[in-house]
């Protein structure tokens, strides 16, 4: 099958525009990169951050001190939406101060026709927009605009489908490491509006994965994390019988002090050879999350997710039977279009079954061009806001007596950095990604260290270095 890799000359005329700007930049001005959404959009902001260092900025984490902003916008939900238009409303007294200020929109937003229209007419100091299938173009079109200073508008699909290799990247973290195996995506969940923002699904080749985390497990990244936005479909439109169990597996064949995870599954694509595969590695964290959506039949088939609640379970006992530590966590959407009590009393049945480690719920939102924004029966927000907090009532008494399970258990646990609440304090995560908190000296940030848990709450773990 014909894979879809950029052609070599477009990703080398991009390092000839990133020279170009590099000349025009001597004094090396600073660029600050916002981040909306997914650990996907997290990547591709490493790399907007990468190519705008190799064009001679510095990285700055003041706003006010910036002389380049880029806002890597999310679409999956109106909330994400609006945080990016009011956070770029509250730039424009920026550009008043420095009119030399370069602002620039990308990601899943700005590439709906409605949104670009709005940003195009109601905030004229914004200076350009690429869509999600233009980002290796950045350095191109942040030329253009040095040069002429005229507002542009990046969105027609152009490349639409190609894979960029061999961008720079500017990790955000020196341990922990984001690798996209695949982008875009096939399902069309009718609620969802990635496909639409993000092109069809398609994979990089396995050599460029292999090599990438090669380079990471050198370079001592401890934890590497698979990005898709359904790695259980991974390279079905590039091979024949290669696999995403097959990726995992070579993956594993890489020497290094690390540990790996990936998301997104699908449960309708989650294969036993996957599960056998995690079961079998020692370098795969056991933990895994799937998404669920919805507890009840009738909705998970007006959402056309393609699996039933009995074949969803059916993975959920094979991956216990397997990995008895394995931790587990969903999405969960309340107040779907038509759902009813009944079925949303499914969901929560689901979460009694299953007893999840964590769980990620959203309010349904109506998103343009859906399949689901024009069902009937849209459900009333205060009826979606009852359910969301009966939902998370009975997940945090789930979260509480699992946390407390651990109480006088050791744990591996990766330091992250100081804690958020208590500076004075240290914050990890364990290998099922449960939060950990304890007294420690900063220079084991990155390091893997063994504590053991004195105290649980519902969010986290307090324990003490062994
Ligand atoms: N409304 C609410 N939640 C959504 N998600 C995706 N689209 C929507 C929507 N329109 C949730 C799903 C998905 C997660 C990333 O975001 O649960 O798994
Ligand atoms: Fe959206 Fe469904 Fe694709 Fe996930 S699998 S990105 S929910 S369409």
């Amino acid at each position: 099958m014909k894979d879809k890799i950029l052609a070599p000359e477009l990703i080398e005329r991009q390092y000839e525009y990133m020279a170009r700007v590099r000349e025009w930049n001597p004094d090396g001005l600073k660029v600050h990169v916002v981040t909306f959404g997914c650990q996907q959009n997290e990547a591709d902001s490493e790399r907007i951050t990468g190519m705008a260092v190799e064009m001679g900025y510095t990285v700055t984490e003041s706003v006010e001190d910036a002389d380049l902003i880029v806002i890597n916008t999310c679409a999956v939900r109106e909330h994400a939406e609006l945080k990016a238009l009011s956070i770029t409303g509250n730039f424009k007294h920026l550009k008043k101060k420095k009119k030399s200020l370069v602002i620039a929109m990308c990601g899943c937003m700005v590439s709906q026709e409605h949104r670009k229209d709005r940003i195009k007419h109601s905030y004229p100091y914004v200076d350009f927009v690429f869509g999600t299938t233009r980002l290796y173009t950045f350095p191109e079109i942040l030329f253009d605009c040095l040069i002429t200073r005229e507002r542009r508008f990046y969105l027609d699909a152009g490349d639409e489908g190609n894979i960029p290799e061999g961008l720079p990247v500017y990790r955000a973290s020196r341990f922990k490491a984001w690798v996209s195996i695949m982008y875009g995506c096939n399902n069309f969940c009718t609620y969802c509006v990635v496909p639409y923002v993000r092109g069809r699904e398609r994979s990089r080749r396995k050599e460029e994965i292999l090599k990438e985390i090669e380079a990471l497990a050198r370079d001592g990244y401890r934890e590497i994390t698979l990005l898709g936005q359904n790695v259980n479909s991974y390279g079905k439109d590039l091979y024949e019988c290669y696999d995403f169990a097959d990726l995992l597996s070579d993956i594993c064949k890489i020497e290094g002090n690390y540990q790996l995870r990936f998301m997104t599954s699908h449960p309708k694509d989650a294969s036993f050879k996957l599960i056998d595969v995690m079961a079998r590695e020692d370098k795969i964290a056991k933990f895994f999350h799937l998404p669920l959506q919805s507890g009840s039949d009738r909705v998970l088939t007006a959402m056309n997710r393609h699996y039933t609640r009995e074949h969803y379970l059916s993975l959920v006992r094979y991956m216990r039977e397997k990995m008895p530590e394995i931790s587990l966590s969903t999405d969960i959407i309340v107040g779907f279009p038509g759902e009813t009590e009944e079925e949303f009393c499914e969901t929560l049945s689901m979460l009694r079954e299953v007893r999840y480690d964590n769980i990620y719920s959203f309010l349904y939102s109506k998103r343009v061009g859906t399949r689901a924004a024009v069902m009937e029966d849209q459900i009333p927000d205060d009826v979606k806001a009852d359910r969301f907090e009966r939902l998370l009532a009975l997940q945090n008494e789930v979260n509480l007596s699992k946390n407390r399970e651990f109480v006088g258990k050791t744990l591996e646990i990766l330091v992250e950095g100081a804690s958020k609440t208590d500076k004075s304090r240290l914050t990890g995560r364990s290998e099922s990604n449960r939060l950990v908190h304890f007294s420690g000296d900063p220079s084991l940030i990155g390091k893997s260290v063994t504590v053991k848990i004195t105290e649980a709450d519902l969010h986290a773990l307090i324990g003490e270095l062994v």
